[in-house]
């Protein structure tokens, strides 16, 4: 799927906001659980440290800090949202939906309700749906939430996968605005790979059996070769797609949010694609990769840094389980302010 998006007017992020759990894991306690080292770890993927949730804290724990924020700065009541949509692959649980039980807590009493599943690419894909409903006119104020708790599928034995997740969520305010929002989408997936990233029980192919649980099948797989393969191909293919449909030169992308999943998948994007270091965010070396959470905490923190001015192009790509893939380009509105419309 491709598409620019201004021909329905303009609709953008009028606000933004994310939440990391408090407990920092580092590498060296990693390596107290399995055979790593921090040295391992920094050198194949950038990663540092990675927050964890704690056994209380489900993704709507996660969520809610991130969306009460995001609210706060587009100036929004809760209670005038139309829409709540939560992407992940960690629910509070299969149902209800942990956009319901976060609409129930922001006191989001007339909106619609419902989880996304994308993989890494939810927030993108969640993105792309809030703006058709705001193009097609069926909504005025959408709450859109990245979030994972992944600590909790992750293979505590399995050191080439548990090194590299943590846990985090970002939430964002859509509405119409008068100046700058989003230019085009790009989204993708490729269903041949889904065994190359998958949970392999907990759903209706496999549901939970004590059989299930003894071999370990309620826990994320991955073929971290091909993975990289694909993200790597991906996160250029994608960007360069949803460029061109508008007409925008790469040298025009002032500020580059790349899925965080690994350094060394973000420095070959960015140099294949020639988008110099400094406008690339990253920050995979305090969170860890946290999957639908990635590119809503590294907006999140980019804001914080003072590094999204309005007017600014903002270029966004996703990829993950699936095989899914997604980008968004948008002209940054400054804090929801003076551009609604
Ligand atoms: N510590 C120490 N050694 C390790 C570890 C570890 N944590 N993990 C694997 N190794 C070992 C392997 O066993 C292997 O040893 P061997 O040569 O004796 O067999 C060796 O290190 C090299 O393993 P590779 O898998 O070849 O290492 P590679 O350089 O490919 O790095 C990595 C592995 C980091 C997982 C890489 O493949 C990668 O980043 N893949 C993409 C993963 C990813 O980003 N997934 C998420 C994207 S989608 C989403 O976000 C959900």
């Amino acid at each position: 799927m491709i598409g620019t998006a201004t021909s329905n007017g303009r609709i953008s992020i009028t606000g933004i906001g994310s939440y990391a759990p408090e407990r920092v894991m580092t590498n060296d306690e990693l390596a107290q659980i399995v055979e790593t080292s921090d040295e391992w770890i920094v050198e194949r993927t950038g990663i540092r440290e990675r927050r964890m949730a704690g056994p209380d804290e489900a993704l709507s724990d996660l969520s809610l800090p991130a969306a009460v924020d995001a609210l706060e700065q587009s100036g929004l009541d809760p209670a005038s949202l139309d829409l709540v949509i939560v992407a992940t692959v960690t629910p509070d649980m299969a149902f209800p939906s942990t956009g319901a039980i976060l609409a129930d807590r922001l006191g989001a009493k007339d909106a619609a309700a419902y989880d996304l599943s994308a993989g890494c690419t939810g927030f993108v894909y969640a993105l792309a749906q809030a703006h058709g409903m705001l193009a097609g006119g069926l909504v005025d104020r959408v709450l859109v939430v990245g979030g994972d708790v992944l600590s909790r599928i992750v293979d505590w034995e399995d050191r080439s996968t548990c090194v590299l997740f943590g846990d985090g969520a970002g939430a964002v305010v859509l509405e119409r605005v008068r100046e700058g929002g989003f230019l085009g989408f790009e989204l993708g997936a490729d269903g041949s790979g889904g065994s190359q990233l998958y949970m392999p029980a907990g759903g209706s192919r496999a549901p939970a059996t004590a059989e299930t649980v003894a071999s370990r099948q309620h826990f994320a797989k991955m073929n971290g070769r091909e993975v990289f393969k694909f993200a790597t191909r991906v996160l250029v293919d994608s960007a360069e797609r949803v460029l061109d449909e508008c007409g925008v030169s790469v040298s025009e992308v002032d500020v580059y949010v790349p899925h965080q999943a690994n350094v060394r998948i973000i420095d070959h994007a960015r140099r294949k694609l020639g988008i110099p270091e400094e406008r690339t965010v990253v920050n995979v070396d305090r969170y860890g990769n946290t999957s639908s959470g990635s590119i809503p905490l590294a907006l999140g923190d980019a804001e914080v840094d003072g590094r999204l001015r309005a007017g600014e192009l903002v270029l966004m790509t996703g990829m993950g389980a699936g095989l899914t893939w997604g980008s968004a380009l948008i002209e940054w509105t400054a804090n929801g302010k003076g551009g609604k419309g």
